[in-house]
């Protein structure tokens, strides 16, 4: 086949979920909940939580050696990292250099990119930029979340929905037609407070009060956010479609972020899917917001169903608010 057209692909990928596992009947005993409640609002069974002790780092890390080993690479191949998290080990310095000192690798520029559950196609479309620019040669991308530390756990309207995982993509220039094919971006920051981490930054620095008044948890208008991300997820991925000039009947599968299964059903009828097409992780992992489509590219290709020029649609929405879109030919 002529090439005819730049892109950029997935060399490898990997992935790292903590050992520890926090059912719905958990959660039961923790806030007045039931596994009913969360099974028929969200499509969550259970979800991972990273220990006491465990940082986003140590995360991205474990999914980052994967992806190296899968990829057969080394450390040192690698001449960019980026992180793209909510949860970063510490304001600054960025994830993606506590990440670059435990991997051992020296002098590699390093940052992260923050766009709320969105954070990973943000960083998969700003990726391409800098590869087809030639800026960077191979990036180690990790899209990676601990919720579990910014919950509050008195909240049964959030704390029930999400968990901490990690997952990694090295990327670089195809030499094929597999590859990223289009990409679709947007955000409206009229609607920040929806969905939002107010305290510890610059508009409520950290204080005795804001402790007092939960600044420094996660907080969300559920039911706002839920209008939201139907709306935009379905009309991103029809986007991202249109623009790679492709129709809804030749997409193989559909990535969607999971943060809710009723989303993820919605944005499959959005562009008529039948259920075997949509990839559902989110009854095993809750909401790991930046890491849930890394971690569902990749068990879907270690369970052996992508076959070469299939095409799959990734599309996710989150905090700011955020969207995106990416169309992708295995
Ligand atoms: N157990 C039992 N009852 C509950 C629970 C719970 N865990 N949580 C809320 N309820 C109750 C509420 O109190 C309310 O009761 P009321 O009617 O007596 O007042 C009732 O259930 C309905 O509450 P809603 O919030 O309207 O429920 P909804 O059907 O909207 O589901 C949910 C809530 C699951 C949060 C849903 O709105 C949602 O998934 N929203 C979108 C989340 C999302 O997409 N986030 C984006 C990414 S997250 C990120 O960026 C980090």
């Amino acid at each position: 086949m002529i090439k005819t057209k730049r892109h950029i692909r997935i060399r490898s990928t990997g992935v790292y979920l903590p050992d520890r596992v926090l059912t719905n009947a958990d959660l039961e005993k923790m806030v007045d909940t039931s596994d009913e409640w969360i099974t028929t609002r969200t499509g969550i069974k259970e979800r991972r939580m990273a220990s006491k002790e465990q940082v986003t780092s140590d995360l991205a890390v474990n999914a980052a050696r994967m992806a190296l080993e899968r990829g057969g690479l080394k450390a040192e191949d690698i001449d960019l990292i980026l992180v793209a998290t909510n949860t970063p080990d510490t304001i600054f310095p960025a994830t993606a250099c506590w990440v670059q000192k435990k991997l051992g690798i020296k002098e590699t520029p390093a940052f992260d990119l923050e766009a709320g559950c969105t954070g990973l196609l943000y960083a998969l479309i700003v990726a391409e930029g800098l590869i087809l620019s030639g800026t960077a040669r191979r990036i180690l991308l990790i899209g990676v979340d601990i919720l579990t530390k910014i919950t509050n756990w008195e909240d049964r309207g959030t704390c029930v929905l999400f968990g901490d995982g990690a997952g990694a993509f090295i990327l670089e220039e195809s030499d094929d037609e597999s590859g990223l094919i289009s990409h679709f971006w947007g955000a409206d920051g009229s609607l920040a407070e929806l969905l939002i981490l107010p305290g510890g930054g610059t508009l409520y620095p950290a204080s005795e009060d804001t402790v007092k008044k939960k600044l420094h948890y996660l907080s969300m208008k559920g039911n706002e956010v839920f209008k939201h991300a139907v709306k935009r997820m379905g009309e991103a991925a029809l986007e991202a479609l249109k623009q790679a000039g492709i129709e809804k009947e030749q997409v193989d599968y559909l990535i969607p972020h999971q943060a809710n299964l009723r989303i993820i059903d919605a944005t499959g009828e959005r562009l008529n899917l039948p259920k075997e097409k949509i990839v559902v992780s989110i009854h095993k992992y809750g909401n790991m917001s930046v890491a849930t489509i890394p971690v569902a590219l990749h068990e879907l290709a270690e369970e052996g169903k992508l076959q070469k020029g299939q095409i799959i649609v990734m599309v996710a929405f989150g905090a700011g608010f955020t969207w995106a879109s990416a169309v992708y030919r295995w």
